[in-house]
């Protein structure tokens, strides 16, 4: 059992490892340039206004885009989605467009691309940020949602992809 006060990041990573989270893939678009992110930490705020939560690492100077936009959509995974989720984590190295074109998309009210056959899609305007570390919590109000077929959901749980 760890106990110290300043706990190691790999120690942290290892027990987070632990924790099963369900995969999405947050999408933006600003003046027609997409992306996308394949991430799990990613929650519920409230159901009235609907608002949720979604964390981007901001090292990486394209998850700017989020904020430059103002918007963004949350599309919740399944289990035949694991081909999008390797894409959307940059682990094959497509371009942009390459990873959007492996999945039929559309838009809801904000423009951001929403996926279909998701789980669930979350269209939101974003209403604030707060930078914590090495990532910014993007906090959105849903404008738009969908609700996708029911079916077995895409886990990422002890460095791997599991579905329920
Ligand atoms: C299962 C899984 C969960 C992830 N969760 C997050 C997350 O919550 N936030 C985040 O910023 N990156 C997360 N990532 C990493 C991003 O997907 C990855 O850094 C990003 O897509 C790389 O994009 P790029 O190739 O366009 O730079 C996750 C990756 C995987 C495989």
């Amino acid at each position: 059992m760890l106990t110290r006060q300043t706990i190691d990041s790999r120690d942290y990573r290892d027990a987070m490892a632990r924790y099963a989270g369900h995969v999405q893939i947050a999408t933006t678009v600003n003046d027609g340039v997409r992306r996308g992110v394949t991430v799990t930490a990613a929650c519920s705020v409230s159901d009235n206004p609907g608002t949720l939560l979604v964390c981007l690492n901001h090292s990486n100077p394209l998850n700017e885009l989020f904020i430059q936009s103002g918007v963004f959509a949350l599309n919740t995974l399944m289990s035949q989605h694991q081909g999008l989720a390797d894409a959307f984590s940059g682990i094959n190295h497509l371009d942009v467009e390459a990873r959007f074109a492996l999945a039929q998309w559309d838009t809801i009210t904000t423009g951001a691309p929403t996926l279909l056959g998701a789980a669930a899609v979350f269209d939101c305007r974003l209403i604030d940020a707060k930078t914590v570390a090495t990532h910014t919590i993007l906090i959105g109000v849903v404008t738009g949602l969908r609700v996708g077929p029911p079916g077995p959901a895409l886990l990422y749980l002890d460095r791997g992809y599991h579905t329920v």
